[in-house]
């Protein structure tokens, strides 16, 4: 069931690179993540954090910056949430004219403050109203429209494989499937079965399997599992930057994977830091820098006191005096990673609450 992996993939027109894309997270896989990533090879296509389209329309600075892109940040496609069929097909109109290569349809987001008014995966609770939006939204522009979203609002309810075939028909190019419920929030294990039975409703376009991709392993699992045609790596990618090279190394050309040494992660988090900086300054820098700390701390497996400075990070000489530090640390006994998952801040309890 493994796709032809010397095959390009191709979504609408555009042929890409590899088939292991960088699953959307918001916050964390912006412009400078994406800009420090991407040369370490191997990424297929990555995807913006989601933006309001009526913010885009409305042209707000915020929405903007969550879709600021360079030449060297492609191929990338821009994802746009909201309810207003109107609003959704302009803003796709907006995302062509500035010539943005695909548009993707959030309808996977679990978030209470998306979900409220109808967006992100409470679309898949309204079946006729979702189509029809989602036939409008591919007749409003040229360029490929793609749908990323969950098996269903719960176990009750998997309408993903529904969707999906109403989608192919609608002319969606491809479909990222986020192998739980809305119910399930982040919890549990990915559904893979579900994943599959998606695959086999649509006749051709292609599936992106996605959750909880951690390793080269869990990837090729997914391929061989469900069928899928790409898949879409998010925290994993957090934890480990290198896997998208791993898997184009193990699974296209049969290689060993090559896991980076401490100092390569080391100046990794200083490029990562300093692209930061370059956008942003050092302020914000610094600030969205504290919420990385977790997963950096995890990936290079630094004491918790190290760690509480990288929380606490006040300014670039902080940064850098903290790194000259580390440079001289032993490296402190490996985890398996499986053990080693990126605590990043999520959405928890009740998910009404959310
Ligand atoms: C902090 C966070 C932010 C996310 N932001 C988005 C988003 O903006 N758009 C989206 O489609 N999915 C978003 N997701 C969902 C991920 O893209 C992905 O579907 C999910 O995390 C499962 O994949 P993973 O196990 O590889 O992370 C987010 C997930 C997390 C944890």
């Amino acid at each position: 069931m493994t796709p032809d992996f010397q095959t390009s993939l191709r979504i609408g027109g555009l042929a890409l690179p590899s088939r292991f894309f960088l699953a959307p997270l918001a916050g964390y896989t912006n412009l400078p993540f994406r800009l420090v990533v991407r040369p370490l090879g191997g990424l297929g296509l990555a995807t913006t954090d989601l933006v309001n389209a009526r913010s885009l329309i409305e042209k707000r600075r915020q929405a903007f910056e969550l879709i600021e892109t360079r030449p060297d940040d492609r191929p990338l496609a821009v994802q746009i949430f909201g309810t207003v069929k109107e609003e959704l097909c302009a803003a796709a109109q907006l995302l062509e004219s500035i010539g943005v290569s695909i548009v993707d349809l959030n309808m996977g987001c679990p978030v209470h403050k998306v979900v409220r008014g109808g967006g992100g995966s409470a679309m898949m609770r309204e079946a006729d109203k979702t189509v029809a939006l989602v036939h409008a939204l591919v007749g409003s522009v040229k360029i490929p429209v793609t749908v990323k979203m969950r098996l269903g609002w719960d176990d009750a309810n998997i309408s993903a494989p529904f969707f999906a075939r109403e989608f192919e028909q609608a002319g969606v190019t491809a479909i990222t499937i986020h192998g739980r419920t809305r119910a399930q929030g982040f919890s549990g294990s990915v559904n893979r079965a579900g994943i599959r039975a998606v695959v086999e409703a649509v006749g051709r376009i292609p599936i992106i399997g996605n959750g909880d991709i951690r390793t080269v392993e869990d990837a090729r699992t997914m391929f061989a599992e469900t069928g899928c045609a790409a898949v879409g790596i998010g925290r994993g990618a957090l934890l480990n930057p290198w896997i998208f090279q791993q898997c184009e190394a193990a699974l296209v050309r049969g290689e060993l994977v090559v896991t980076p040494g401490y100092i390569e992660r080391i100046n990794f988090m200083v490029s990562h830091y300093e692209m930061l900086q370059s956008f942003r300054g050092e302020r914000v820098a610094c600030i969205q820098f504290r919420k990385m700390s977790r997963w950096y701390g995890r990936a290079l497996r630094i004491s918790k006191a190290t760690q509480h400075r990288l929380v606490m990070l006040k300014d670039a000489a902080g940064f850098y005096g903290l790194v000259a530090e580390l440079r001289t640390m032993t490296p402190r006994p490996e985890t398996p990673v499986k053990h080693q998952e990126p605590h990043i801040p999520m959405p928890s309890g009740p998910n009404e609450q959310w």
